[in-house]
Parts: structure tokens; sequence; C-alpha cells
């Protein structure tokens, strides 16, 4: 018989646990970290097998510039170097890099390895694979706006012109469908200012494990977790 079981097109993933994990070890938080790259190569590698389209790491959020200095520096250079390191085999696998979030406050450095990347990676066709830099949802809503407002006042559109796809089309996320499942590890259940707009109908799954434990055996889970919900959207089957 045919599987026909529902695969999400797109699954957004906060990325939670990695200073727990490390503490847990005795280790730095840095190194919880480092750890969890491993686990984004492992969710490629399943996504890809299972047909999954696009998928959304929360890397940094725009609060994350409270965190100690230390520990802020270390995760960027980590972000910078290890997909620097990873293009070859990014490339390779046909998966396109791109980003979400306000770049701008980035050093120079950072955001021309970033461009770079997804030049390189702009051909991709498996799987898009989109990194939350310095975003934050509310932080997105403001920055469009701002920017709706602004083509008001330029008379570009009419205030009654606003509907849902517009302010869709003027978020970070334009090119990309929503996503149809949130994962959060280490059993927090929240959204710490993610994808608000975009996961208005999102299924929500919240294992356990830290970051740096989750593999393709957990993402595997949570595609049958996710094939056994039953998405209404309103309304009535
Ligand atoms: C997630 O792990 C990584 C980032 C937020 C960048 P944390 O660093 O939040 O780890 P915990 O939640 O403190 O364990
Ligand atoms: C959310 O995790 C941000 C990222 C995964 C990048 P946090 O660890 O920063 O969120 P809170 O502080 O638990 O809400
Ligand atoms: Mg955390």
């Amino acid at each position: 018989m045919k599987n026909e079981k529902p695969i999400p097109q797109h699954v957004a993933i906060i990325m939670d646990g990695n200073g727990r994990w490390a503490k847990q070890r005795g280790k730095e938080r840095s190194e919880g970290h480092i750890a969890g790259v491993e686990s984004i190569r492992a969710t490629l590698r399943a996504a890809q097998k299972h047909g999954v389209k696009y998928v959304t790491f929360y890397a940094f959020s725009t609060e994350n510039w409270g965190r100690p200095t230390a520990e802020v520096d270390a995760l960027m250079e980590l972000m910078c170097y290890s997909v620097i390191n990873e293009t070859p085999e990014l490339i390779k696998q046909g998966v396109r890099v791109r980003t979400i979030g306000d770049r701008s406050r980035f050093s120079e450095k950072v955001q021309q390895h970033l461009a770079k990347i997804e030049q390189e990676t702009a051909e991709g066709q498996t799987l898009t694979m989109i990194l939350a830099l310095n975003y934050s949802s509310r932080d997105e809503l403001r920055r469009s706006f701002r920017q709706l407002a602004e083509a008001v006042k330029q008379g570009e559109i009419q205030p009654e012109e606003i509907n849902e796809q517009r302010i869709s089309a003027m978020l970070d996320t334009a090119a990309y469908p929503d996503p149809d499942l949130v994962i959060r590890t280490s059993g927090e259940q929240r959204l710490s200012n993610f994808l608000l707009w975009q996961s208005a109908y999102a299924e929500f799954y919240f294992p356990e494990v830290h970051w740096p434990d989750f593999n393709e055996e957990e993402f595997e889970r949570a595609l049958e977790v996710y094939a056994g919900r039953d998405r209404r959207f309103g309304l009535v089957k």
C-alpha cells in the first residue's frame, strides 16, 4: 500500500537546551552550542530523506544580545565558521541557505560571510535551510509595519489595500510557506518571539531532549507526531 503519511513542507525549530546540556556534563555553555551543530546536520539529513522542503532554525534571537559578551561572541564565531565549513557539503546536498532577521546589527565580516554563503548555495534545489539570525517576530513586524506605513505615505498603496497577503509579503519570510510544524527542544513550551504571525496554524511539538541530543530519530519521531495530528484550520471535517 502506498504510504500516504502527510509530510510537513516546512518545519521550524527552536533549538533550545544547549546550555543545560553542557551544564549537566560539567562543560562550558559554548560546548553545548558546538555540540548542537551536529544536530543541525542530522536534522538536515532526516529532512531531506523525508522530503521536507524548508527547515528554519532559530539560531539567535534579538533578545540573545543580552547574554554575556563571551557567549554572544562564541555564538557568532560558531555560526560563521560552521556555515562556512559546511558550505561545500551543503552545495553537494543541494541545500539552499537563506536567513531571516535583521542582519545589519552583525559585524561587516559576518554580513559578508552570510551574503557569500547565500550566493554560493543559491542553486540548491532539494531543501531550503533558513537561519533565523538576530530574529524576533516583534522586531520583524515592527520593521514591516514601518515599511508599510512608508508605502502608504508615499501613496504607493491605499490603507484599504492592506490585507493578509500584503502583510505576509512584507515579512522576512515572504518567499517561504508558513511552517506546518514548530518543534522546540528541551521541554520548554513557549515561542520566545519566534514566527508569531507565520505559525498561526502550525502544529507544535515539544520533545524533552536538549538540542545537542536531537538527531535523525528524534526528527522522525516529530514527523510521526505531526502525521497523527488533525489539522482543521477552523473548519468542520
Ligand atoms: C539554545 O540553547 C541556543 C541559543 C539560544 C542560541 P540555550 O543557550 O538557550 O540553552 P539553555 O536554554 O540555556 O539550556
Ligand atoms: C530561544 O531560546 C532563542 C533561540 C533558540 C535562538 P532562548 O533560550 O533564548 O529563549 P528563552 O529565554 O528560554 O525564552
Ligand atoms: Mg534557552
